[in-house]
């Protein structure tokens, strides 16, 4: 056990990078401890990406199977070229228009992160995010930082630093506190290593908006079918499920009653996952939680996670949920959401 610190720190407030709580955070980043932070996406587990101790206890903290690589982030381009062999004029074009931003590229390794950063890969992924307290703590710290997101393996991500707390408290040196994150959904990981580029994981930057950057995209083939692994290591796990079955309802508000109707035969505790637009629509459910907009599903993305983890609390047997458009940061959500309820889908 460790004692976790836990640092509140305004955003907004001006020459953060010299604020005494990130000066904390990143002393404790230089003895080889790990420390959580915003960025645009969810929360960050971070440590020394060049120390294979202080990597070793991101593992460990998390609970993380060792063959799942590890993104680097970085606050300036000296630091990529310093980790990676080479950024060919696509990856270029990438981090002209995303970075600093939610989206991680996969390129080719110098081997200068530990060899858990990469999982023993050749290659390395890195990302530049543009949360100002993340930005501040790798400029204060002066490293490359190695960060999963902050959740114990298999549980949603964190997107507000009790999240973080609830599932490492006790396990890592301290927490920066700056708040909600926004995006709510973690970065696109996109490999360069192929022509054309590959999206490996749908996240923050929509498919949509890579092609109209750089043209030709592809996807890995592993998201979607089940008789193929998946490029990134990380997406054959199960994730950010929560406690209770979760079932997706592709049908909607009439099919979702009907299925409620059906378990308070059986005397069950149902959850309905749904948006403001369809909030009065399940009268007979024991627990109601809203996402968001449908007709803006950036605050469906922004709220995901959280309302994962308030079923938790609710104490409920079964969760159905409303499912949505692939559009956009839509490809993201349902990719959370599918995962979460382990591929149920009902018809
Ligand atoms: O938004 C985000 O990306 C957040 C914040 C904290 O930056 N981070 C995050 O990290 O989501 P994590 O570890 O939860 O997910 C990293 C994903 C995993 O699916 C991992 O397998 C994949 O990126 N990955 C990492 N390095 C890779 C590599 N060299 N090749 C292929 N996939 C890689
Ligand atoms: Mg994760």
């Amino acid at each position: 056990m460790v004692e976790t610190q836990v640092w509140r720190v305004d955003p907004d407030a001006p020459d953060l990078e010299h604020a005494p709580q990130i000066i904390a955070a990143a002393e404790k980043l230089a003895q080889g401890e790990i420390v959580a932070f915003p960025t645009e996406t969810v929360y960050g587990l971070g440590g020394n990406a060049k120390l294979q101790d202080s990597v070793r206890k991101i593992y460990e903290a998390k609970g993380r199977p060792s063959d799942n690589p590890l993104i680097v982030h970085v606050a300036t381009l000296e630091q990529v070229r310093d980790i990676c062999t080479e950024i060919h004029p696509i990856a270029q074009k990438l981090i002209d228009t995303f970075w600093p931003g939610p989206l991680t590229l996969v390129l080719p390794s110098r081997g200068e992160v530990s060899n858990a950063v990469t999982a023993g890969l050749s290659t390395v992924a890195v990302r530049m995010p543009s949360h100002p307290v993340a930005r501040a703590l790798i400029l204060a710290s002066n490293l490359p930082i190695a960060a999963p997101s902050a959740n114990r393996s298999g549980r949603p991500s964190p997107t507000r630093a009790d999240h973080v707390f609830h599932d490492l408290d006790g396990s890592i040196a301290g927490i920066l506190d700056g708040g909600e994150t926004g995006v709510g959904v973690e970065s696109t990981v996109v490999d360069c290593t192929t022509t054309p580029i590959t999206i490996l994981r749908p996240g923050g930057i929509s498919k949509e908006q890579l092609i109209e950057a750089v043209g030709a995209v592809a996807e890995d083939p592993g998201l979607t079918r089940s008789d193929q692994a998946p490029k990134a290591p990380g997406m054959k796990y199960k994730h950010y499920a929560p406690e209770a079955t979760m079932y997706l309802v592709p049908a909607g508000k009439d099919r979702i009653s009907e299925l409620i109707a059906f378990e308070k035969n059986n005397d069950r505790r149902i959850g309905v996952l749904t948006t403001e637009e369809n909030r009065d629509s399940y009268p007979e459910a024991d627990v109601v939680l809203v996402c968001g907009r449908r007709s803006e599903p950036e605050t469906v993305a922004h709220n995901l996670f959280d309302v994962l983890r308030h079923f938790d609390q609710k104490k409920v047997d079964a969760i159905y949920s409303e499912t949505f458009s692939e559009d956009g940061i839509g490809k993201a959500i349902m990719n959370r959401l599918s995962k979460a309820a382990g591929g149920r889908v009902i018809e």
